[in-house]
């Protein structure tokens, strides 16, 4: 099985380094592609056994499974200049790029297709994979998933809904981390050290998410054991409501779902 990335940079890099550090594809069946020699020498120095060029059609000659990870304008020039063969898939990961528009922009519309939308924690092989499929099959759909399980957990979903997934996920990831960074803010004021504030508050969410994901509960039941009647949680929550922290959140997701 070999895998080409065309795009080295804060995702591409991250699936090529994930995909290293997973089982599934040897680190010598992965070409990464980029313009940039900067990025492919990193990749390369951490991983020795990757192949690196700078040219696109090379990566891609005798790839099973091409991952294009360049920016959404780019995606069409870069499609144009490939000689993409029907028995290869096809993995764009840019954003807002549809189905119809890949499949124009390639020689062979009827190719096997998926989007898939990461976020940033992909380095962390944490991330979560929103995935849409386009004229493939039972093996190549169950193939995309053991790959991307590894770098995290991912769902399958219908296109239309990769907007709603991107805002939760992917741009959700940056919510989250505002929430820390404001947090922090609070801790410092308090006299409590920044990086001392950023474990506290950092694990603290980690340990919310993982209530959750594992015991497959609710957040209201998860707060409901931390909210005594009468007591300082509660206070907080309260004045959370009063401040919008809710109607902000979901605002923030939908002004994002586009
Ligand atoms: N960042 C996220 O959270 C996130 C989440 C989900 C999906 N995505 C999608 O992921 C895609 C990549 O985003 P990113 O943040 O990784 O962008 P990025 O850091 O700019 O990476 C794109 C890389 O592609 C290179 N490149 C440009 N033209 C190329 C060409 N013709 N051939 C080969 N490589 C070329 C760029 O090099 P130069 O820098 O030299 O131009 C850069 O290294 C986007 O389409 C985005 O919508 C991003």
């Amino acid at each position: 099985m070999k895998i080409a990335i065309i795009g080295a940079g804060n995702m591409g890099g991250s699936i090529a380094q994930g995909l290293s550090i997973g089982k599934l594809i040897p680190t010598s069946g992965i070409t990464v592609s980029d313009l940039d020699n900067n990025k492919l020498e990193f990749l390369k120095s951490k991983y020795p056994e990757l192949k690196t060029t700078n040219d696109n059609e090379k990566a891609v000659a005798d790839a099973d499974i091409i991952i294009l990870a360049v920016k959404p304008w780019l995606v069409k020039p870069v499609l144009k200049e490939l000689d993409l063969k029907r028995k290869q898939i096809l993995v764009s990961i840019a954003a807002g790029i549809t189905f119809e528009q890949l499949a124009h922009a390639v020689i062979e519309p009827e190719m096997p297709m998926f989007r898939v939308i990461p976020n940033t924690a992909i380095s962390e092989l944490e991330s979560l994979n929103a995935i849409a499929t386009r004229h493939v099959t039972e093996e190549q759909e169950s193939l995309l998933l053991s790959i991307f399980n590894e770098m995290g957990t991912s769902i399958i979903l219908p296109e239309e809904k990769l907007g709603a997934a991107t805002a939760l996920a992917s741009c959700g990831i940056a919510y989250v981390l505002k929430y820390i960074q404001a947090a922090m803010q609070a801790g410092v004021e308090m006299g409590v050290r920044p990086d001392d504030a950023m474990k506290m508050v950092a694990q603290s969410v980690k340990g919310a998410a993982e209530l959750i994901l594992r015991n497959d509960t609710h957040p209201s039941v998860e707060i409901d054991k931390v909210t005594t009647p009468g007591g300082i949680t509660i206070k907080g929550i309260n004045e959370l409501e009063h401040a919008g922290f809710a109607s902000a959140v979901i605002r923030a997701m939908k002004v994002s779902n586009q």
